[in-house]
C-alpha cells in the first residue's frame, strides 16, 4: 500500500479514478494552502525543515524524512488498508457488515461527528501558529512544525470523507472548517478548548500533552465505528497522534527537570530569579489544560452518546477488548452526581454513560504521563509532586459547570473560588512571567535555559542536528 506522490494530491484511496472527486478536493486544495499561509505557523514560509512525510500506511517504515518548505508539504489522503469481512462490534447492528456508504438514517450524525473532529485540526494549528517565534530550540521548533503540518493533514483526512460520502452538505461544510478560527469572537471553533489561546511553549507541552491526547481518545472510539472510510481514516491518524503526545510528555518532563536543575544549583525554590519555571507554575499549568480538556468528553450523561453508540457509529476506545455483551442495553456505569456539597457515586445506565466511561478512561492514560514527571521530580531529590486536579475543578461543561470546586474537589463559594483563583490556575503575572522566558534560539544545539534538552533526537540524528534550516 504505497502512497501515490506523482498526484497533486497524493493518496492510496485510488483518486484519479474517481475525475469528479479528483476535481472537487483540488478545488478544495488551494484554499487549505491559502489558510495555510495566513493563519498556519508565522513566518514559516522560507524555512527548511526536516519533517517525515507518510510514505506508506504499513506499521513499519511508513515515514520518510527531509528537509522541506511546509506550504510544500506533500499533505494527502490515507486510509489504513481495508480489514477483509469487517463488521460491526456493538450497537443494535453488531454483527452485521461494516458499512462501506453512509447509511441514509445515520447521515446527519456522521456527519456532526466527522465535521467536529475535523475542526479541532486547523484549530490547533491556530492556536500554535505564534509559538515558532520564540522556540526553545531547533529541535523543538521542528517538532513543533511536525505536528502542525499532521494536523492539517489530519484536516486532510476529514475533508475527503466529507467530499466522498456527504454530497453538496459534505463540500460546504469542507469551506466552513477554514472559515471557523479559533478565537474568533464571530466564527469560533467549535470546541471551547479550541479556542483558547496557546500562549507559550509550557502550554504547548500541556496542550499536546492532555488535549492531543483527547484526541487520541476520540479517534479511538472514531475507529470503532460501523463507518468503515472513518474507521480506516482514523487508524492511520493514529499513527501520527502518537508523536504528537510524545511531544507533550517529554516536553513538560524536560520543563520539570530543568527546574529542578535550577533548584539544586541555587539552592532555592525560587527559581524564576534564574530564569527558570517554577513547580507552583508547572501545577497551575497543569490544573488548566487538564480542565479544559477533560470538558471536551461531553456532558457525564448523554442520550446523543447512547444514540451514536447504539447505532454503531461511534464506540468506546478499544471496543472489542471489553468483556461485555457490546450492546450495553441492561448495563451501569457509576457516575458521579453532586449531593448538596459533596460527589457521590451512582449507577447510571452505560449506554448514557459512554462519555463518562470515555473520560474515566482518558484519566487513568493522563495519570500515567504525571507519575513520569514525578519519578524525575523525585530523582532530584525535590520535595514536590505534580497531580491531576479533581474531574470537578474548574468545568464548564457538564454536572460540575454549575459550582465551583477546588482542584481537591472541594466545593467553595463563588468568593472563595475569586479569592483562589490565581493559586490555582496560571494568574496574568504566571503568563506575564512565562512570556519573558520566551526567547528565541535557534542555534544547532543550543537550548533555553528554561528546558533541559531532549535525551535523544529525531529519526537517529543527534540533538544538536540542524533541524531547520534558516534561509
Ligand atoms: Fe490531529
Ligand atoms: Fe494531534
Amino acid at each position: 500500500m504505497r502512497i501515490d506522490f506523482s498526484e497533486k494530491i497524493p493518496n492510496n484511496v485510488g483518486l484519479k479514478e474517481n475525475r469528479r472527486l479528483q476535481r472537487a478536493l483540488e478545488n478544495w486544495q488551494p484554499h487549505y494552502i491559502q489558510w495555510w499561509r495566513d493563519l498556519g505557523p508565522v513566518e514559516s514560509q522560507e524555512l527548511d525543515i526536516y519533517l517525515r512525510t507518510a510514505i506508506d500506511i504499513g506499521a513499519e517504515g511508513w515515514a520518510n524524512y527531509d528537509y522541506v518548505r511546509m506550504p510544500e508539504y506533500r499533505w494527502g489522503i490515507f486510509l489504513t488498508p481495508p480489514e477483509e469481512g469487517r463488521q460491526i462490534n456493538f450497537g443494535m447492528n453488531k454483527g452485521k457488515p461494516a458499512w462501506q456508504d453512509v447509511p441514509g438514517e445515520h447521515r446527519a450524525d456522521l456527519r456532526r461527528l466527522i465535521v467536529t473532529q475535523g475542526d479541532t485540526e486547523p484549530a490547533s494549528v491556530e492556536q500554535q501558529r505564534l509559538l515558532g517565534k520564540v522556540c526553545p530550540s531547533l529541535y523543538d521548533l521542528r517538532n513543533l512544525f511536525q505536528i502542525n503540518v499532521e494536523e492539517g493533514r489530519h484536516l486532510w483526512a476529514m475533508v475527503y470523507l466529507l467530499h466522498t460520502y456527504f454530497g453538496r452538505d459534505g463540500r460546504e461544510e469542507a469551506e466552513a472548517m477554514l472559515e471557523r478560527h479559533s478565537g474568533d469572537p464571530d466564527k469560533p471553533r467549535i470546541l471551547q478548548a479550541f479556542n483558547e489561546e496557546t500562549p507559550d511553549w509550557l502550554a504547548f507541552f500541556m496542550f499536546t500533552y492532555f488535549t492531543d491526547r483527547d484526541g487520541k481518545f476520540q479517534l479511538l472510539s472514531l475507529a470503532e465505528s460501523g463507518f468503515d472510510p472513518l474507521s480506516r481514516t482514523c487508524r492511520f491518524m493514529l499513527t501520527e497522534e502518537a508523536h504528537h503526545m510524545f511531544v507533550g510528555e517529554t516536553g513538560v518532563m524536560r520543563v520539570a527537570q530543568r527546574t529542578c536543575e535550577l533548584m539544586r544549583e541555587h539552592d532555592t525554590n525560587d527559581v524564576r530569579a534564574h530564569g527558570g519555571i517554577d513547580l507552583p507554575t508547572i501545577q497551575k499549568y497543569l490544573n488548566f489544560h487538564f480542565s479544559c480538556s477533560v470538558d471536551l468528553f461531553g456532558q457525564e450523561l448523554s442520550t446523543n452518546a447512547a444514540n451514536f453508540y447504539t447505532a454503531g457509529l461511534k464506540g468506546r476506545h478499544r471496543e472489542t477488548k471489553f468483556e461485555d455483551d457490546h450492546v450495553l442495553e441492561d448495563s451501569t456505569y457509576r457516575v458521579p452526581e453532586i449531593r448538596g456539597d459533596d460527589i457521590v457515586m451512582v449507577e447510571a445506565p452505560a449506554l448514557t454513560s459512554i462519555n463518562e466511561h470515555l473520560r474515566d478512561d482518558y484519566v487513568v492514560d493522563c495519570q500515567r504521563g504525571v507519575e513520569r514527571w514525578n519519578k524525575v521530580i523525585r530523582k532530584h531529590g525535590v520535595d514536590f509532586e505534580l497531580t491531576l486536579p479533581h474531574r470537578a475543578f474548574h468545568r464548564r461543561i457538564g454536572l460540575f459547570a454549575e459550582e465551583r470546586f477546588s482542584p481537591q474537589g472541594q466545593r467553595v463559594s463563588e468568593a472563595e473560588w475569586n479569592r483562589r483563583r490565581d493559586e490555582w490556575l496560571p494568574s496574568a503575572e504566571d503568563h506575564a512571567f512565562v512570556r519573558t522566558v520566551m526567547q528565541p534560539v535557534t542555534e544547532p544545539g543550543k537550548m533555553a535555559n528554561w528546558v533541559a534538552p531532549p535525551a535523544r533526537g529525531v529519526d537517529g540524528k543527534p540533538p544538536d542536528f540542524e533541524y531547520v534550516r534558516f534561509n
